[in-house]
């Protein structure tokens, strides 16, 4: 990736939201997916909450980058490529695939392809109207079943 990406500071007030929290859990790193990310989402994301909690809920993108943008301002800090890579983690592997409506480079990103396969969901999408299915987005030539598969609980339809 060579674009940065970091979160816009907007409040600082960590300390008093902080102790609402409670003590952080102990973090279980071998549930989540391997991945570039992995390392600094575990270090940045585990401290206050543990990284269960972090990712308890699927989230889109956007919510994903607001998210970040909170916990900065919470205090959770690291470099600007750090939270390119942690949000990029999010994006792979926790994010709501929006199947009918994401960009290829998005839907590409989550389901783990290369841009190209993206790009061909919304040709196929253009083409053919609204996915409905998991079943509607294996028409898509080139995109794996198994792929599909393995994110059915994140498709939004
Ligand atoms: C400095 C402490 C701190 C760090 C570090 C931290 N958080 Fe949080 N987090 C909080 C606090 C406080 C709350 C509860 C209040 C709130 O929602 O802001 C919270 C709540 C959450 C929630 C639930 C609320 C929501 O917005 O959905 C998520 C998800 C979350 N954090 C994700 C993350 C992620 C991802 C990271 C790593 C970038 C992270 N946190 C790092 C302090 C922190």
């Amino acid at each position: 990736m060579t674009n940065t990406w970091r979160p816009v500071v907007r409040v600082v007030a960590a300390a008093t939201v902080v102790a609402q929290v409670g003590a952080a859990q102990t973090p279980t790193p071998s549930v989540l997916p391997e991945g570039t990310g992995k390392a600094p989402f575990l270090r940045t994301c585990g401290g206050c909450h543990g990284p269960e909690s972090a990712i308890a809920q699927l989230k889109t993108p956007d919510e994903w980058r607001k998210t970040l943008d909170e916990m900065a301002a919470n205090g959770a800090e690291a470099t600007d490529d750090e939270w390119t890579d942690i949000l990029g983690y999010l994006d792979a592997h926790f994010s709501l695939i929006l199947v009918n409506t994401a960009a290829g480079k998005v839907l590409a990103k989550a389901f783990g392809v290369p841009d190209a396969e993206g790009d061909a969901i919304v040709r196929y999408r253009d083409e053919h109207g609204r996915f409905a299915t998991a079943d509607d987005l294996k028409n898509v030539p080139g995109l794996d079943a198994t792929t599909i598969e393995s994110r059915k609980d994140r498709l939004v339809f």
